[in-house]
Formats: C-alpha cells, sequence, structure tokens
C-alpha cells in the first residue's frame, strides 16, 4: 500500500500545533509501519509540496500499489489534476485528514476526491491514518468480493 502527503505536511510538528497537534510527519509514519507490520502488508511511504510530483506518483501506482491513504492537504480543495489522476488509475484509496474539514472554513469543507474514495476520515489527528491503514486492509482482504 502507498501514503501519500501533501504539501506543507512535512512541518507536522512546528506549523499551527493548535490544530494538527505536535505529532511530526515521521512520528505518524512510524506508527503506520507498526500497524503495517501488524498486518503484515508493505508500505510505501511519501510526501510532496508539488502537485505534479503528486500527480506522478499516483499515476505510478497503477499496477504497483493495492491501495492508496490519501492526504492531499490544500490540493484537496483545489486540483482537479489529482482528481484526473485519481480517476485515471483507479487505485482504491481512503482520503485522510487530521483536522476535521468538516468543522473548519468553508473552503475547506469541499474535497475534490472524497466522492472517489472508499472513505474519508477526518479529525481524529495521526490516528486517523492508522485507522485508514486499517480500514484499508479490511476493505480489500475482507470486504471486497473476489473478482
Ligand atoms: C489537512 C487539511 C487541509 O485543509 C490543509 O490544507 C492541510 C492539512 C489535514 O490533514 O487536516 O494542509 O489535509
Amino acid at each position: 500500500m502507498a501514503v501519500l502527503n501533501g504539501p506543507n505536511l512535512n512541518l507536522l510538528g512546528q506549523r499551527e500545533p493548535e490544530v494538527y497537534g505536535h505529532t511530526t510527519l515521521s512520528d505518524i509514519e512510524g506508527r503506520v509501519r507498526a500497524e503495517a507490520s501488524k498486518l503484515q502488508c508493505s508500505i510505501s511511504w511519501s510526501q510532496s509540496n508539488h502537485e505534479g510530483a503528486l500527480v506522478d506518483a499516483i499515476q505510478q501506482l497503477r499496477g504497483r500499489a493495492d491501495g492508496l491513504i490519501l492526504n492531499g492537504a490544500a490540493y484537496t480543495h483545489t486540483s482537479l489534476a489529482i482528481r484526473d489522476a485519481l480517476l485515471a488509475v483507479r487505485v482504491p484509496f481512503v482520503e485522510v485528514h487530521l483536522s476535521n474539514i468538516l468543522a473548519r472554513e468553508p473552503r475547506r469543507r469541499e474535497s475534490l476526491f472524497a466522492d472517489l474514495a472508499i472513505g474519508v476520515i477526518t479529525g481524529f489527528g495521526a490516528q486517523g491514518y492508522v485507522l485508514a491503514l486499517q480500514a484499508l486492509h479490511t476493505h480489500l482482504h475482507e470486504l471486497r468480493p473476489p473478482a
């Protein structure tokens, strides 16, 4: 499975701690990797501040990852290009946000990806990534009907 993190998430821990908490992105990665080893699945982890790099990363998932956990950060609310990449590749994904985007400013309440996702986990901080991994794993291994 792949985990993709969008812009400014590299600054977690220092960035608006009253909104995003004190946990760093590498702490979150450690928690996700620990859960992945319990679930016996392998994880690729990346972060980019650049829209095109995120589009490239999604395109490269085809045939390489069975699922995606995506925190598109601010691009969630703006990027048709990332939406188009998700539509092109059609990898099953869970959208994650640390903060509850539905309780924030109106422009953050809209996601250009959510209707394409299996589901959205928003507002549980770092734990949201672990919940997303568990949910994606269950979806892929237990809930999905055989092809
Ligand atoms: C975020 C929410 C976005 O609105 C914001 O632009 C982010 C982080 C979150 O994880 O809560 O950068 O995706």
